[in-house]
């Protein structure tokens, strides 16, 4: 993570710490102060998080942070540097360990290993201390999390930094009820697609429910290479990690469990939301006789050596959407929360989030550990298509049928016009004959 530049300036990552008086105010004057000394340059900073005392445990909780700095001081001016900051901040340590309004630690330095009296360089607790962890893994994957004793306390705290206001991490993360879904977060206020933010993350080895969120996407993708419109602050678009803890059992199912956590979720604000094979989320149209597209998956395999190791699960919900707001292409076919003539209030983002993350969990518990038969019933009760004239796209081949529902393997049963043998579909698009289709799709 740091390294040495060219131009002979070192990267150093340090932490900051405070358990005394205004905490949050002395941890931005620390980093004020830092960046205002000559030769040191401010990067980037984590979020600040409460952490339990440690050592000395009869004391205050701190506020923790870690930022990364540019700097051309060698390491013992930097730690020259960082005691005058912590001494002009009235620090007055009483015992080792013990209270200071603002403590600031070199934990690395470049590539340096450094071993002088009072100065050893990479730190010798970091590995063991949280309270650095988190806040490196924030600045090293943009995600954040929380551990035994070290909480989130505030994201936006230096007055650059944006905040999503209805989509706080620190007060998801004070309202989460999930195990491991969402707790490992990432919010971002703008990005090109969660599901390739989620891509990356994976790659590099983030835990099974690492969620990204983002308020809008500028490259958001729908099924079948389509694009999802994003807007911000009108839909909730978020990607979701699956890494079973053995071979997935049959990944094809994962989409429709999803499915259900969506339509119960979007159900309990009054909507009267269906599943569309195979996972789609409609409600019935104001004219009687068509549907409506309100949501949409993408899941996606990452897989490794022929066995299915990671699902990406991409979820995009229209919330707050007039029609106009769609493009024309969609603006006969798709349809928002706002707009839904049975639900009765468009819930907060906040609150959806929660509730979206606690039904993917219990659907996701369900599917891995092979509960299939009471999650193809929930779908069955709740499927559009059961009975209707369709319209099938496979491959290359368009012909008109009528769905017959669900297999036991989560394909979707066709019987050809005119009355053929019926087929069953395990990819494809199914489309209503007497409306355009699903919308974005
Ligand atoms: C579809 O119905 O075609 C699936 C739409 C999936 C959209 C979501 S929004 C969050 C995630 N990021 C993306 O780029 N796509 C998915």
């Amino acid at each position: 993570m740091t390294d040495t530049m060219e131009n002979g300036t070192n990267r150093s990552f340090l932490s900051l710490g405070s358990n005394l008086g205004d905490r949050l105010f002395f941890l931005t004057q620390g980093v004020q102060r830092l960046d205002e000394c000559p030769g040191i340059r401010v990067l980037r900073t984590a979020s600040v998080y409460e952490t339990d005392p440690v050592d000395f445990l009869h004391q205050p909780a701190f506020l923790n942070t870690v930022v990364e700095i540019e700097t051309d001081k060698d390491p013992q001016e930097l730690l020259f540097a960082c005691q005058t900051i912590e001494n002009d901040l009235g620090r007055f340590r009483l015992v080792r360990f013990g209270p200071r309004t603002l403590d600031i630690d070199i934990l690395t330095f470049g590539d340096q290993r450094v071993d002088l009296p009072g100065l050893t360089i990479p730190h010798p607790r970091m590995e063991s201390r949280q309270f650095v962890q988190v806040p490196l893994m924030e600045l090293g994957t943009g995600c954040l999390s929380q551990s035994p004793g070290v909480r989130l306390f505030r994201t936006a705290w230096l007055y650059d930094d944006p905040a999503l206001p209805d989509l706080l991490p620190e007060r998801l993360f004070e309202r989460l009820t999930t195990e491991r879904l969402g707790r490992v977060l990432c919010v971002r206020p703008e990005t090109v697609s969660t599901q390739e933010d989620l891509r990356r993350l994976s790659e590099q080895g983030l835990p099974d429910g690492t969620v990204v969120l983002a308020d809008r996407q500028t490259g958001g993708r729908g099924r079948l290479g389509r694009r999802w419109e994003s807007p911000g602050g009108k839909g909730l678009y978020l990607s979701a990690l699956f890494r079973p803890s053995r071979e997935a059992p049959s990944p094809e199912i994962l989409p429709l469990a999803m499915a259900l956590a969506v339509r119960d979720t979007l159900s309990s604000t009054g909507a009267d939301v269906r599943v569309k094979w195979p996972n789609d989320l409609v409600i019935p149209w104001k004219d009687g006789r068509s549907f409506r597209k309100l949501a949409g998956i993408l899941c996606e395999s990452v897989s490794s050596s022929g066995s299915i190791e990671t699902i990406l699960v991409g979820i995009g919900i229209n919330l707050a959407q007039e029609s106009e707001d769609f493009s024309s292409d969609l603006r006969e076919t798709a349809a928002s929360l706002a707009m839904c003539p049975s639900a009765t209030a468009v819930p907060s983002r906040e609150d959806l989030v929660l509730r979206l993350l606690s039904e993917m969990e219990k659907q996701g518990r369900m599917w891995e550990s092979g509960a299939f038969r009471g999650i193809l019933d929930a779908y069955r009760a709740v499927d559009m298509l059961q009975g209707r004239k369709v319209t099938v796209t496979t491959g290359n081949q368009v012909f008109e049928a009528t769905a017959e529902g669900l297999t036991d393997r989560g394909n979707l049963r066709v019987r050809p016009d005119p009355a053929e043998a019926s087929v069953e579909l395990a990819a494809g698009e199914v489309t209503l004959r007497d409306s355009t289709g699903g919308n974005h799709t």
